[in-house]
């Protein structure tokens, strides 16, 4: 895993040429990197063996974002998980592509890395036949909630104390075909 020819293959190339960044998929040799952005930016830190499972299960959409001028250097990432869920009418199970963890270092941010990581990994999530797109993110997330609604997901509810700090988290949701 993790080749030159293997990492080079991955790249996204529907950025703009100027783009002083470039989206690929994520390898074991990034997880490093993933990690140290995750826990510079966001309060919610993983063990790593969460990582690895991620990478194991959901290869496919957990992308990083690098520099052109240091395609090792992680400024970005974005995981996803699938879940199962009985239907309304219990009748059969649905999937939904659960967002658990996007962010970009601060001084890559308002480039539109983020809008880069979100729509390339958005088609490879729904590969396995999603009826939804889910997330959660803090209420106070000012950045982040205007960027899901950016790509049309809309809050569905509140998760009151769901953060270990006490704070409450939007769920927010973007369907992808009623079921
Ligand atoms: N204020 C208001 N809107 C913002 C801001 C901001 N500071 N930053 C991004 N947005 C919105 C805007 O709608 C923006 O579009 P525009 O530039 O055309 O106005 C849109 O998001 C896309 O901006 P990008 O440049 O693609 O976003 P960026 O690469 O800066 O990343 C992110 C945004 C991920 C929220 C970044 O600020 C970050 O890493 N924050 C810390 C980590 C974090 O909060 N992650 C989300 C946690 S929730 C979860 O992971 C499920
Ligand atoms: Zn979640």
């Amino acid at each position: 895993m993790g080749t030159d020819k293997e990492i080079k293959s991955s790249i996204y190339n529907n950025l703009d040429v100027e783009s002083e960044f470039f989206v690929r998929k994520c390898t074991l040799e990034d997880l490093e990197g993933v990690i140290e952005v995750n826990e510079k930016e966001l309060p919610e830190d993983y063990p790593f063996f969460f990582y690895k499972s991620i990478l194991d299960n959901y290869a496919d959409s957990f992308l990083v974002a690098c520099k052109k001028n240091n395609p090792k250097k992680i400024i970005g990432y974005i995981m996803w998980r699938i879940e199962s869920a009985p239907s309304l009418n219990g009748l059969k199970l649905i999937n939904k592509g659960h967002l658990v963890s996007i962010a970009v270092s601060e001084t890559n941010r308002r480039k539109g890395v983020s809008t880069a990581l979100l729509s390339n990994s958005m088609p490879e999530v729904l590969n396995d036949d999603l009826s939804e797109y889910v997330l959660e993110v803090r209420v106070s997330n000012y950045p982040a909630v205007n960027l899901y609604k950016k790509f049309d997901y809309t809050i569905h509810s509140i998760k009151k104390n769901y953060y270990r700090d006490g704070e409450n988290a939007y769920f927010m949701i973007k369907k992808v075909k009623d079921i």
